[in-house]
């Protein structure tokens, strides 16, 4: 009999996934329920999503994954305060459509943090204060985005210290992927390091963990995990997925080569490295506090639209009949 994924790991992390407002009804929801302990809205506490004009607020699907999580006494991490992704256009431009000052544009994010973070107050415990501020360029340290040109790299300090501000209590990320990379991992680390000697209230690092069957090795692995939980900080897996692709971020056409798919061979490597990754996070338990799936089942994953557009990819536990997948045998036996 199936105890459902949550149950297996009781003792060790609790279990998470990320969703969106159809996911939370009909057979995902009971797939959710039966299988976790803790969720991310995918999308819809995103601030273009949540804030897509500067005096108006859509509250309407970010309340009801809150009120989903809360009647079923699961935990919510929150996603995400500041990401150059998915923000609204108002946020960098004034009334006459010229660029705003840095004081305008730290006065917005701090408002909207503010807002935000009020009213999730009773439900989330955790947020991604920061999302994805280090550049993929190894010849680059801050990614390049719009926040960055207007504010500096100062805009992630303020952004702590604005959600502690509005919650003292809730556990505060900096959360980024292709953290496996060692060049961006170091980056990464160093500017946490920062963070913390300037004393900026950051409690954790969030790996992303979008990862496929041909990456990390276990060696990465767990010099990824080490590296982290050296700051003293919380780490938690927060968007694991193993695609079935080589990942290649820039790329955006679908190749000759990738065939849609999932033969026995692709099977076996993916109950491989999904066996070798959770084996490696039980030998961490006490290092990480939360692992986090990046949508329910094969059903629906992000990586189905991206990066290549109309590509099926299966990179979740659960099928797309929202059954366990013999991956997910493999998972919970231990
Ligand atoms: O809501 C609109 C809809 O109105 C419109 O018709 C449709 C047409 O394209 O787009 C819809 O918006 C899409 C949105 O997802 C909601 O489905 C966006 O185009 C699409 O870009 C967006 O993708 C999200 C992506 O973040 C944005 O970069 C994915 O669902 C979401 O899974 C993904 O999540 C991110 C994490 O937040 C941060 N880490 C990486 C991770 C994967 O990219």
């Amino acid at each position: 009999e199936d105890k459902g994924l949550k149950t297996y790991y009781q003792d060790y992390f609790p279990m998470g996934v990320a969703v969106s407002p159809y996911a939370i009804k009909g057979e995902q929801a009971e797939l959710i329920k039966k299988n976790f302990n803790s969720m991310t809205p995918e999308n819809v506490m995103k601030s273009g999503p949540i804030h897509p004009k500067e005096n108006e607020y859509n509250w309407k699907d970010a309340d009801a994954i809150a009120e989903f999580a809360k009647a079923n006494g699961m935990r919510l991490r929150g996603h995400a305060l500041v990401w150059h992704n998915q923000a609204p256009d108002w946020l960098y431009v004034d009334e006459n459509g010229e660029e705003v000052s840095k004081e305008v544009l730290l006065a917005r994010l701090k408002s909207h943090i503010t807002e935000v973070v009020t009213r999730y107050k009773d439900v989330i415990y955790a947020w991604d204060v920061v999302n994805e501020a280090i550049s993929d360029d190894p010849d680059e340290f801050y990614r390049d985005s719009k926040l960055y040109q207007i504010c500096g790299e100062e805009f992630i300090a303020r952004a702590f210290e604005y959600a502690r501000e509005a919650d003292p209590d809730v556990q505060l990320f900096y959360n980024d992927y292709e953290v496996i990379n060692p060049v961006k991992r170091e980056k990464i680390y160093k500017m946490v390091r920062g963070l913390q000697d300037a004393g900026v209230p950051i409690d954790g690092v969030g790996i992303q963990g979008h990862w496929s069957v041909f990456e990390p090795s276990e060696e990465t692995l767990r010099a990824t995990i080490d590296r982290f939980t050296g700051l003293g900080l919380e780490v938690q897996v927060t968007e694991l997925d193993v695609s079935i692709y080589k990942k290649e971020h820039t790329r955006r056409e679908k190749l000759p080569t990738d065939d849609d798919t999932f033969t026995d061979e692709l099977k076996k490597k993916q109950i491989e490295q999904y066996d070798m990754i959770f084996k490696v996070f039980r030998e961490n338990k006490e290092k990480l506090s939360s692992v986090t799936f990046w949508n329910v089942s094969d059903q629906y994953s992000w990586l189905d639209h991206f990066p290549v557009p109309d590509r099926k990819d299966y990179p979740l536990l659960f099928g797309e009949d929202n059954q366990p997948k013999e991956v997910y045998w493999t998972v919970v036996d231990f």
